[in-house]
Parts: C-alpha cells; structure tokens; sequence
C-alpha cells in the first residue's frame, strides 16, 4: 500500500492508473476505521482495481461545540487494516494542504442539506460537501463508495455529483450493526456502560416501526409516537428527531407510501447517534 500525504504525488499517481485504464475506487474516511468502513473498502476492492481511501478529520464539518479535538484519532492501527484490506492507496493529508490559510471557496448543496440532520448541525452538510468536492477533484474517483447509516450524507453527496457533473458514480452500502443491532459508528466509543445498552432503544424503535409499517399502518405520526415512547423511557436518551420521509429526497410525507426513509437522531448523554432503515411500502 502506498501512503501519501502530498496533494501533487497522489494525482501523478492517479494520473497514471488512470492511463492504464484501471478503475478508481475510492472511500472517504475520518479513521477510527470499524468494520462499517471495511465493508465500504471490501465492496470498493470487488468493484475496482486501484483502491483509494482518504483519512482525514475535516474541521470544517464539526460545528464549534462538537467533537472535532476528542473525535478518535489512530493512524497505525487504521494503516494496518486497510493492507489488510487490500487497499492500494492511502491518502491522509494535513489540514493546513487542504484548507491553505486563505481557503475561501465553498460548495453548498441547498435543498436536502436544509432537512433533519442539516436543522440540528448547521454548516456540517456544507463541511461535508466542500471536502467531498475537493477529494474528488484530487482522486477522480469512478466509483465512491458511502455507508446508508449517514443516508443523507449520501443522497446529498449524490446530489452534488448529478448537479456538479463529477464523473464518479456513487454507490450506498448497507448498514453494519453490533449483535445487539447498534448502528456501527466511531462516536459509539463515547458512550459509558449505561448509555451503550440503552443505546438498543434505537433499534428497537426502528424494528417497530417496521413492524408497523409492515402491518400496513399508514399514518406516520402514529409511527413516531410509538418510536418516541420506546427511545423516551430510557433516561440517557434525548431525541433530537425521529423522521419518516420520502426515500428518494427525504420530503415530507403524510402517507406511508412507496419507498420510505425511517430516521432516528438521538443524544445519549451527549453522544449523538443516527440510524435509519429504509422500507418499501406494499401500497
Ligand atoms: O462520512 C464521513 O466519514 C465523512 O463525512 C466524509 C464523507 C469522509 C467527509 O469528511
């Protein structure tokens, strides 16, 4: 695996795959890799044949009172997890060669970045966007690779890809769960002991709600508040907010109908965790 921290190296290099016509595979990280981001890498590796993974902890997506400074943070052991992984190129630049000191350009998707998690973290879609847009203009990647826990990270990404004419196609891949069906994400090593096990209250109240839509409920409403009862009785828990939309833009919905996005955003003590499932309707 080569490393690389320098903007120019990585495009001589990608430059020449490129020429070999090899296919460029890319997944975007912040490190802290678990095996949510490996099975993005282990999807990536089958669907391409020059593998890139950036890890790079992007300032700009944290708002100023969130976790940017504590967010894990261990190179060597990512490192070794993704030669094992197969990985052909890491790329892991320094903050300073990505924001130089007079950075002012920013790429702002409008309409599905306002939504849900867009209301409770402003600026972060924007932080997200900027980055992606810089990587891909480094990379060129073919195919890039998402994980469907961060949904709206990735109907957004595809957005932007669509809008701004990238060359990339981008692919969603499914959410890897913990036995107790937690959502795999970094921030859950910040949970304590109590937090981590009600934590399942998450799930839980997502498997309900499936059950309900599979029991042909119709009303969205009736859904939430069953979800809401489930997550509340736990006393770590504070909901930020628990949404059913329209899968293909996250738009409001009166009527389970269709393809449905189910998604849930909660504050354990002061852990923020999402998760979501996504559901076609039978009507
Ligand atoms: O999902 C993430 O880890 C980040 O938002 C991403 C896409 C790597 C951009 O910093």
């Amino acid at each position: 695996m080569i490393t690389t921290k320098s903007i120019p190296k990585i495009k001589k290099l990608l430059g020449k795959s490129k020429r070999n016509r090899k296919i460029i595979g890319f997944v975007p990280t912040m490190g802290a890799l678990h095996k949510g981001h490996l099975s993005l890498i282990d999807k990536a590796k089958k669907e391409s044949n020059f593998l890139v993974v950036s890890i790079f902890i992007n300032p700009l997506q944290f708002g100023p009172s969130e976790d940017f400074k504590k967010y894990p943070r261990n190179i060597k052991k990512d490192k070794k997890l993704l030669k094992k992984h197969g990985v052909n190129l890491l790329f892991y630049p320094q903050a300073d060669k990505i924001y130089t000191p007079d950075f002012s350009t920013f790429v702002q998707e409008k309409e599905i970045s306002k939504k849900l998690c867009g209301k409770s973290r402003p600026g972060h879609f924007q932080g997200v966007t900027t980055i992606v847009t810089k990587l891909f203009n480094i990379v060129e990647p073919d195919l890039s690779y998402f994980g469907q826990k961060d949904y709206q990270q990735a109907l957004i990404i595809k957005k932007i890809v669509k809008d701004l004419n990238f060359a990339a196609k981008i692919k969603i891949a499914p959410i890897v769960r913990e036995k107790d069906k937690l959502a795999l994400s970094s921030r859950n090593a910040y949970l304590n002991k109590k937090e981590r096990k009600e934590s399942r209250a998450i799930y839980q109240a997502l498997f309900q709600a499936k059950k309900m839509v599979k029991d042909k409920e119709k009303n969205p409403k009736k859904i939430i508040k069953e979800m809401k009862k489930i997550i509340e009785k736990k006393p770590t828990a504070k909901i930020d907010y628990i949404e059913i939309r329209k899968a293909k833009n996250l738009e409001k919905i009166r009527k389970i109908k269709g393809k449905i996005f189910i998604g849930v955003a909660v504050y354990f003590g002061k852990t923020r965790l999402i998760d979501n499932i996504i559901i076609q309707s039978k009507t």
